[in-house]
């Protein structure tokens, strides 16, 4: 764990003070200098790699063909990766990770988190109960409130599992800067054990109040679209990588937006999706050596002109 002084000097006096209340231990959990990069779940210190796997579009087979997956999924634990993200939205994602993790025998190595998406109580259970199916598991690690549809409802239902062990942490998820305020409302009301949020050098919105609430609430934070959706690389990948990036163990584009979310104290996780093992490979690796500091993230930040 690093303590508010460290973390100052990582993210600035300023930002500490508003992130880590006096006497508060902050979230950063032990990096060793030779594995990825940990963070604590707030709720119970439980410990997770730093780089998770996203399964929207790339997971969904009618997108491509599987062998990649295969690979992608076992180099992503091999590399350290342990949190996949998943949801019933994603076409057949959570199927083909459940046939895989069987196949490859991954279940103990994954942490699974997955999402109820739709309205009525009934309707909800019964679909956590085809993602139980689905994904081949007794037990499901994370089950999120997606996009916050029908919250009231799902988020009892949740609980209740987690209440009979068959969930271990609750959770609600957003990647609209619109559902912004309905998020803070949802992370006041239901006080889930993690809240997944899109944070990223061109949606930056997060940081204004999610962020810290998330910190001041003690909740993980999970973070989508940490590449932008992808489109952004495309446009900087023809542009050279600035030499200081190796200053903080940054060797590509994709790993300079990654390891700029992670330098943020109130993040756990974050899960870039890909279906490509090299991509993969280039996104694992963000999670290794050092972050950016504050003057270094407002210095990355600053190359991103016109995205807030
Ligand atoms: N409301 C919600 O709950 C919500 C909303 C959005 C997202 N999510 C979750 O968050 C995950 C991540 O968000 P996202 O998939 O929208 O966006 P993202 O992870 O920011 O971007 C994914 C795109 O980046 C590309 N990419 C990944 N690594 C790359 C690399 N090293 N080099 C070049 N391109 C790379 C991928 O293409 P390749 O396959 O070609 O690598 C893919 O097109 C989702 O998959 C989903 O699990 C949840």
């Amino acid at each position: 764990m690093i303590t508010r002084r460290e973390a100052t000097r990582l993210i600035g006096t300023a930002a500490a003070a508003t992130l880590l209340p006096a006497g508060t231990e902050d979230i950063f959990g032990a990096a060793a200098s030779s594995g990825m990069l940990t963070r604590a779940i707030p709720s119970t210190g439980e410990k997770l790699p730093v780089i998770g796997l996203g399964s929207a579009v790339t997971f969904d087979v009618r997108s491509g063909p599987i062998k990649p997956l295969e690979e992608v999924l076992s180099l992503f634990v091999k590399r350290g990766g342990k949190i996949i993200d998943t949801s019933p939205m994603y076409g057949q994602a959570e199927s083909v990770i459940g046939n895989l993790a069987t196949k490859l025998r991954l279940h103990n190595s994954l942490f699974v988190a997955t999402k109820v998406w739709t309205n009525g109580k009934q309707e909800g259970l019964a679909m956590m109960d085809r993602s139980f199916s689905r994904l081949q598991t007794q037990k499901i690690d994370l089950m999120q409130v997606h996009n916050l549809v029908d919250i009231d409802s799902q988020m009892g239902s949740v609980r209740d599992l987690k209440s009979k062990g068959r969930i271990r942490y609750t959770g609600i998820t957003h990647s609209e800067a619109r559902g912004f305020g309905e998020v803070e409302k949802a992370m006041r009301t239901h006080k889930p054990d993690f809240v997944q949020i899109n944070y990223s050098l061109v949606e930056r919105g997060a940081a204004q109040r999610i962020l810290p609430l998330a910190h001041d609430m003690r909740m993980g934070v999970i973070v989508n679209r940490p590449l932008g959706g992808g489109a952004v690389l495309k446009t900087i990948s023809s542009k050279p990588l600035p030499p200081w990036a190796a200053e903080f163990d940054c060797h590509s584009w994709p790993q300079f937006l990654l390891k700029w979310i992670l330098a943020h104290p109130a993040v756990t996780c974050v899960i870039p999706a890909t279906n490509n093992p090299q991509h993969l490979e280039d996104n694992m690796a963000a999670g290794l050596g050092r972050l950016p500091d504050a003057k270094t993230r407002e210095r990355m930040a600053s190359l991103f002109v016109g995205f807030s």
